[in-house]
């Protein structure tokens, strides 16, 4: 099947997830908002055009790509009114296309690892790609970070934003069912950037959608974040073997290095040789959220930055989140300002439901059958 602008944005519609207002690029600018700009980043070894749209709005900067839905820049004031760029990235499509570990992608159809790329639902088994080690991590080797999302501007009210659309087919990466998927990035009038997920599918399928920012807030490029001070409101965790695939228990953190209930330093507890930690090369972990699954989006993480001041605090509507301290950042890539990232100078906080939750049926389902929405949201705001 042959996927253009048209048949994404038709299918798209016909699933009745249309655009909720203008998507044409000539929208008028929203009070306060900056009217989406679109430009070319750079083009695919077979001539496929790249496009950036930089937005701002409530004194946030945000920059994405139609590759993969990537935040390519996310800047924020400090408590002096300094911007700085917050999320790791390049500053060219040939690095994000040739070694990116997810710098900003929108990630799919499946966050993070399946064990064995495996599954049976409904008494079928499916064999998925595999790209990680025995297992399937972030979608297979070709995610939803490694294609072309059609892109469509929209201002709303005071706020501004996208709509990303992609259509994944029917065995895509080993995964049943087609599915049409449409995300939006909102910027608000206050600054806070909005997603929300939603996809069909044609057949029962399983999804777990998220977005894999690297976040610095003493912005990137400038060093460790071990001075981060983070909290996660969840009194479990799930841990995982050797090949990061969750056990099926859920773990106390009480009394272990996983506790982030009260705010903590990163690095406080990164050394601690808990033998979770030497697994991982650090945190690499799924925290069972408190508050579980939520009609709307619910306050699960907040970090804060002490040198800016700067701060995210992350709301969701899914029961987990991946805290991942860099652990494989290994001065190897250069980054969008011109300097190495090496381990432990970004983390990652994925709102997702648990990782492998096909395989363990205690876990929260992630299967989507058709005639459902998938739907969920996860809103990131700031401060300094
Ligand atoms: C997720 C995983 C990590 C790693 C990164 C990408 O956060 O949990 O193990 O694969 O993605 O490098």
């Amino acid at each position: 099947m042959e996927l253009n602008r048209r048949t994404v944005i038709a299918g798209a519609a016909a699933a009745g997830l249309a655009a909720t207002t203008l998507g044409t690029g000539s929208a008028e600018a929203a009070p306060g908002g900056r009217k989406p700009v679109k430009e070319l980043f750079g083009k695919l070894a077979d001539g496929t055009k790249v496009h950036r749209w930089s937005l701002e709005n409530g004194g946030t900067r945000l920059k994405v790509l139609s590759w993969g839905g990537v935040v390519q820049s996310l800047e924020l004031p400090d408590r002096h009114g300094h911007y700085a760029n917050v999320s790791l990235g390049f500053d060219n499509i040939d690095d994000y296309v040739a070694k990116t570990p997810y710098f900003g992608a929108l990630i799919g159809r499946y966050g993070n690892r399946i064990g064995k790329g495996r599954f049976t639902l409904d008494g079928t088994a499916y064999q998925l790609s595999v790209n990680d080690g025995v297992n399937s991590l972030h979608g297979g080797t070709k995610g939803f970070d490694k294609h072309v999302w059609d892109v469509e501007p929209f201002t709303k009210g005071s706020d501004v934003g996208l709509h990303l659309y992609y259509v994944s087919i029917d065995g895509e990466m080993g995964y049943p069912g087609t599915l049409r998927t449409k995300v939006t990035y909102t910027l608000t009038r206050d600054g806070d950037w909005r997603i929300d997920y939603e996809a069909t599918t044609d057949k029962a399928t399983v999804v777990n959608l998220t977005s894999h920012v690297y976040w610095n807030l003493a912005g990137e490029g400038s060093g460790s974040i071990e001075n981060h001070e983070l909290t996660i409101a969840a009194s479990r965790y799930t841990p995982t073997d050797s090949g990061l695939i969750p056990t099926g228990e859920l773990a106390k953190v009480s009394g272990t290095p996983f506790d982030f209930r009260r705010a903590k330093a990163i690095g406080r507890d990164i050394r601690a040789a808990h033998p979770q930690q030497v697994t991982a090369k650090g945190y690499d972990h799924n925290w069972a959220l408190d508050k579980g699954i939520t009609a709307r989006p619910e306050h699960v993480a907040t970090l804060r930055d002490p040198s800016s001041g700067r701060t995210l605090s992350i709301a969701s509507d899914q029961p987990g989140l991946q805290f991942y301290s860099g652990n494989f950042l290994d001065g190897t890539l250069v980054g969008t300002g011109g300097r190495v990232y090496r381990q432990g100078d970004a983390l990652c906080l994925e709102t997702q439901h648990f990782p492998d939750s096909p395989n363990q049926p205690a876990f929260p389902s992630t299967v989507l059958r058709p005639g459902r929405t998938y739907r969920t949201s996860t809103v990131h705001s700031f401060g300094s």
